[in-house]
């Protein structure tokens, strides 16, 4: 039913943040949005319904470093998480009423432009915070494609 060609969402190595669990639950992410993007009509709610699933998880368990490890930064980002459940139950609720495709085709649309901004801003704080405590020293996270800097010392 939209015109809108969908936008490319595929996991780049930028999003990598060097906190192993973390990675590998951001990796699911972008494979389960792409899903959705990707999804014919009659498979959106199914797809909806995996990635809520993948979304309560995702930010439970960040939740659960935070809350554990006493993160100084917790609420904005809790506040984040929280923002994009609300808007994930309502079109789950809408898509359940009938039709409305166009509207969770609009929230994966939007997942996919607020997922690299959130890494940057808040979840890459958490996950330094996350490895550090794990290794003693901030990872250092080799990504491809860019240029590693001269060791100082
Ligand atoms: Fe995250
Ligand atoms: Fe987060």
């Amino acid at each position: 039913m939209s015109a809108t060609p969908q936008p490319d969402f595929t996991w780049t190595d930028q999003f990598l943040l060097g906190y192993g669990p973390m990675d590998a639950t951001h990796r699911e992410f972008v494979e389960l949005v792409a899903a959705l993007l990707a999804a014919p009509d009659a498979e959106l709610a199914k797809r909806l319904d995996a990635f809520a699933d993948h979304a309560e998880r995702h930010f439970d368990e960040e939740r659960e470093w935070m809350v554990s490890t006493d993160f100084p930064a917790t609420q904005c980002h809790l506040d984040e998480h929280g923002a994009v459940l609300a808007s994930v139950h309502e079109v789950r609720a809408l898509l359940a009423g009938g039709g409305h495709a166009a509207t969770c085709r609009a929230l994966a649309r939007e997942l996919a432009r607020w997922f690299p901004a959130h890494v940057d801003y808040m979840d890459a704080a958490l996950g330094q915070w996350m490895a550090k405590r794990r290794t003693g020293g901030i990872p250092v996270v080799l990504r491809r494609g860019s240029a590693v800097p001269a060791e100082a010392d």
